[in-house]
């Protein structure tokens, strides 16, 4: 099946989530694709995001989003980016994101359900989702149980 991991990324955690779910799809026989959503000057103090050119996921069978949460809420760049992208409509699609603080109010479900509603309104079929705090313990299970169970 032909994949695509799009993530957003500011200081590289969610892009070594990505890297490691492509890693593991590869190694089963998927053609998995990393893409990284292109942000132009990406600050995290910018709001007014103006998006580079990202590689489209038209021709993907599956797709994986992945994304900070930032001031308790998905991160702008990739809320900007999920409002422009093209129709979604029938593929199924995994959401991640990940965070720093420990508590659960900080951000982490309120992302992921914005995640969901803006590729829901894209026609997407939501497959598996999840929240990964960096500073947590037990992170690189959560990050293994949820690459496995991606497949
Ligand atoms: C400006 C800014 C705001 C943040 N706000 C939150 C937040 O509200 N809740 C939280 O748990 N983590 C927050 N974080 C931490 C990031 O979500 C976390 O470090 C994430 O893993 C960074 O992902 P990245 O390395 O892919 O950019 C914030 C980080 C930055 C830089």
């Amino acid at each position: 099946m032909k994949i695509a991991v799009v993530i957003y990324s500011y200081t590289g955690n969610t892009f070594s989530v990505g890297q490691k779910i492509v890693e593991f799809l590869q190694k089963n026989q998927h053609q998995a694709q990393l893409i990284r959503v292109s942000v132009i000057q990406d600050q995290p103090s910018k709001t007014d995001i103006e998006l580079g050119k990202t590689e489209s996921t038209e021709p993907f069978d599956q797709v994986i989003f992945g994304s900070p949460v930032r001031a308790f809420s998905l991160a702008p760049a990739m809320v900007r980016y999920l409002e422009q992208i093209e129709s979604l409509h029938g593929k199924p699609v995994s959401c991640f994101v990940t965070k720093q603080l420990p508590f659960v109010w900080t951000g982490g479900s309120g992302a992921l359900r914005k995640m969901v509603s803006l590729v829901s309104d894209k026609g997407a079929l939501i497959n598996k989702k999840a929240v990964i705090n960096w500073a947590a313990k037990d992170r690189e299970n959560k990050i293994s149980d949820f690459i496995r169970s991606l497949l």
